[in-house]
């Protein structure tokens, strides 16, 4: 099978490479991804080599360089780029549009233009919106989203859907919850206070900390897909979760304990706009259907993925300067981080 994988530096993207190339020996890989702040082709050193392995730089909203791409014969596109980060869409969210929607718009173009096999919409639970105490969201529950960026990947969704229903081209959408392991960008939950913590940095907890995600490993949501992409159903929604429901407070309580960190380096501050009190989802669909399960316990996930922060200081010091400093002097105080 030859693939076209966009935003394959990103952190789920590169996870996916790398585990589609050591499971398929007769697999082809072209990633498409423009780095932007988010992609960084350190994460694919060790394939990089791969004579099944090629990059290519650019932009999924480039429709030329996308038709040329497609028209080299690819059988099946796994749609990951995005802006991915709901702060961010907060404080700019034309750009989540542009990346989210018109990327995505372009991308089912091409697919119906060259007769692609399978397109593959990587979405989130996000495009739900928020459950309270009880309950889950199924496949068929109505699209919410709160956030820019929910909102970009639900509209992009919708026209993934559209292509499917009036261009007959063979999508499939996936939601799935928060992922973690290792390669996250470290302005996500998860690596933010690990790195902070690691050196003694406080840890912003929005709001009163009791906010639910539900947690899954990045390779457990890989395996997912690789199972979706081969078996899946064209024109289907599959729902993919950890099925670790834990507060922001439990998380944060988590790490702390592994690294032998104070409580006192947990600093509540204001509140996300429209923060997501929890999301939950129903994933009988995807076990039922597909037969897939997640296999890595929560803890263990945390441990392995606190374990890689703390032997990869290297690739994160480097994240965490350049862009991601000017953008955290703009909106929040920051630390020394000396
Ligand atoms: P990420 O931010 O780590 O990576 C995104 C990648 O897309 C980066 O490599 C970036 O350079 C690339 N990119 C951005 N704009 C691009 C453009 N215009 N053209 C080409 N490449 C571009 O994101 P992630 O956390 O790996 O998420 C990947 C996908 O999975 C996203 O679609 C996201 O919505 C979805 N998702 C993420 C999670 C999660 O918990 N992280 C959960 C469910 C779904
Ligand atoms: O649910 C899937 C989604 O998970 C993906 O679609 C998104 O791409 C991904 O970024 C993630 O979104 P969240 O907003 O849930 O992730 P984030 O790591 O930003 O936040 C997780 C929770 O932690 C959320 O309740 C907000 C809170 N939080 C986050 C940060 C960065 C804090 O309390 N403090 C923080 O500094």
């Amino acid at each position: 099978m030859k693939m076209l994988i966009t935003g394959g530096a990103g952190f789920i993207g590169s996870n996916f490479i790398r585990y589609i190339l050591s499971k398929y020996s007769d697999c082809r890989i072209i990633n498409l991804d423009k780095l932007t702040y988010a992609g960084n082709l350190e994460n694919l050193s060790d394939v990089e080599s791969s004579p099944n392995y090629r990059f290519v730089k650019g932009d999924i909203c480039d429709t030329e360089l996308v038709d040329r791409i497609l028209k080299d014969g690819i059988d099946a596109i796994v749609h990951f780029a995005a802006e991915s980060h709901v702060d961010r869409s907060i404080h700019d969210p034309r750009i989540f549009v542009k990346t989210n929607v018109l990327g995505t718009q372009v991308l089912l173009e091409s697919a119906f233009k060259f007769k692609i096999d399978r397109f593959i919409q990587v979405s989130t639970d996000e495009v739900y919106g928020t459950l309270g105490r009880e309950g889950s969201f199924s496949e068929s529950s109505p699209l919410q989203p709160n956030s820019p960026y929910s909102a970009s990947k639900a509209s992009a969704d919708l026209l993934a859907r559209a292509y499917f229903e009036t261009f007959r081209v063979p999508v499939i959408i996936t939601r799935c919850t928060n992922n973690f392991g290792p390669y996250q960008f470290p302005e996500k939950l998860i690596p933010l206070f690990i790195t902070n913590a690691l050196f003694n940095q406080s840890l912003p907890i929005y709001g009163d900390g009791l906010y639910v995600r539900d947690w899954i490993y990045v390779e457990d949501h890989c395996k997912a897909l690789d199972i979706i992409l081969h078996q899946g159903k064209v024109g289907e929604i599959y729902n993919i979760g950890g099925g670790n429901e834990r507060t922001n407070l439990e998380i944060t309580d988590l790490i702390l304990k592994r690294l032998n960190k104070p409580k006192s380096l947990i600093k509540h501050v204001k509140d996300r706009p429209a923060h997501d009190r929890r999301y939950s989802l129903d994933c009988s669909k995807i076990k039922a259907e597909l037969g897939w399960s997640p296999d890595t316990p929560f803890e263990e996930g945390i441990f392995r993925t606190v374990e890689w922060y703390v032997t990869h200081q290297e690739w994160w010091k480097k994240v965490k300067s350049g862009e991601y400093l000017k953008y955290y002097q703009k909106h929040y105080q920051l630390e020394d981080p000396s």
